[in-house]
């Protein structure tokens, strides 16, 4: 019988991964999987997570299962990380998810319960498995234009100009900072017409949020999302903690709903927990549990965490930044040329290098670099020593 099963498309991020494993070269570069690494090419256990987990393992008591929205500790905990004061509590309602793509995951399935027809618009490009999962739900999704090739920055006129063919009651899919793949980011200013632009056309947004501290700072990679939050009826977020928190494995992720009208909260509710009955059941509790911990638990030692936790994530995201100015004036000297400075400007882990297919081939086979198909790296991938390697090895393939 299950010779009858189709073959299904690889992820190009997954099949990326299996090639750089079977590479014997010792000098080959991962800029793939968006994995942070330190300069030492490692993806440590960070600090705070350490000592979290010597708290939890200390005190918790039991294994049993915890509940269907799962650790309703975390989801508040969270909730203020993403959203601050901005939004009333009684507003937000939360479930626990396996991971960001869980969290993406269950939140269309509230989507496709709603009606029937919404259909959903995602970035051109975007990160894959989102239009992976709307194919894999049966989910109707158009694209709309963001990046602009030639200049490797958002194109917000004619992502504007693409958003005018949306209908009442579709959903728009964003990312809340760091934009997977690009590195281009919205501007404030871009959040704030997106935001009269849904109001006004009774659109639902639905954030992917999972760089939160990756970007320009803890904050302010969120004004965008908390603007939007504050000043719409209903937003969908859906967070990951697998970067921040480096909990990768072990899969933290929330649905976060922000529902002002406040008689539909129980139905809201229902539905997610229903949906997290059907998909897996009970979330899986101990990475929530240190992210719980992390962010300010009810006794004082765990309060200092946040501290530690602020402090690498931090020293984290200015790594990267030190790494986009470090390669971008490399790439200046190598190319004799203007044409990356952006790197330099965008934000996150990935930047997206507007290479050609063809060039990407090259890179991987004759140099031994590994990057996406599109051209995205991930800039945490490189260290200061390989930077020149790189550079020397983009403009060989120009
Ligand atoms: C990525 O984009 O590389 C990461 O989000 C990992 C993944 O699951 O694709």
């Amino acid at each position: 019988m299950f010779e009858n099963l189709k073959l299904q498309s690889e992820d190009k991020i997954m099949a990326l991964m299996s090639l750089y494993k079977a590479d014997k070269r010792k000098e080959k570069i991962d800029l793939g999987v968006g994995v942070y690494k330190n300069n030492k090419g490692q993806t440590p256990i960070m600090d705070a997570v350490q000592k979290a987990s010597r708290i939890l393992n200390n005190t918790q008591k039991t294994k049993s299962y915890v509940g269907l929205s799962g650790n309703l500790g975390f989801i508040d905990n969270i909730s203020q990380l993403v959203l601050a004061d901005v939004v009333p509590k009684n507003q937000i309602i939360g479930a626990q998810a396996p991971g960001g793509t869980g969290a993406f995951h269950q939140l269309l399935l509230l989507i496709r319960s709603m009606e029937k027809d919404k259909r959903v618009w995602i970035s051109s490009p975007s990160w894959p498995n989102h239009a992976a999962i709307l194919n894999h739900l049966g989910i109707q999704f158009n694209n709309y234009n963001y990046f602009d090739y030639d200049t490797c920055e958002v194109n917000f006129s004619r992502m504007m100009s693409d958003l005018q063919k949306i209908s009442p009651g579709d959903v728009l899919l964003l990312h809340g900072c760091c934009h997977n793949p690009t590195g281009a980011n919205l501007s404030l200013e871009n959040w704030t017409e997106l935001t009269q632009f849904c109001e006004k056309k009774n659109i639902l947004p639905l954030i992917d949020l999972a760089y939160q501290g990756f970007g320009d700072g803890i904050n302010d990679d969120v004004k965008g999302v908390q603007y939007m939050a504050s000043n719409l009826p209903e937003v969908c977020i859906g967070i990951s903690c697998s970067k921040n928190f480096g909990l990768y494995r072990e899969r933290v992720g929330a649905a976060l709903m922000v529902v002002s009208d406040k008689k539909i909260h129980k139905l809201v509710e229902e539905n997610l927990k229903s949906f997290n009955r059907v998909t897996f059941s009970f979330p899986p509790d101990y990475g929530a549990s240190l992210v719980e911990i992390i962010l300010g638990g009810n006794n004082s030692q765990d309060k200092e965490l946040i501290h530690i936790w602020e402090k690498e994530l931090n020293s984290m995201r200015n790594g990267m930044l030190e790494l986009r100015k470090l390669l971008s004036d490399s790439l200046r000297r190598s190319t004799n040329s203007t044409r990356f400075d952006f790197i330099e400007r965008h934000r996150g882990m990935f930047s997206l290098m507007g290479l050609s297919v063809d060039q990407v081939a090259r890179l991987r086979t004759e140099f031994g670099i590994y990057m996406v198909g599109d051209s995205r790296i991930n800039i945490a991938g490189l260290n200061k020593d390989q930077i020149d390697y790189f550079s020397s090895s983009i403009a060989t393939v120009i």
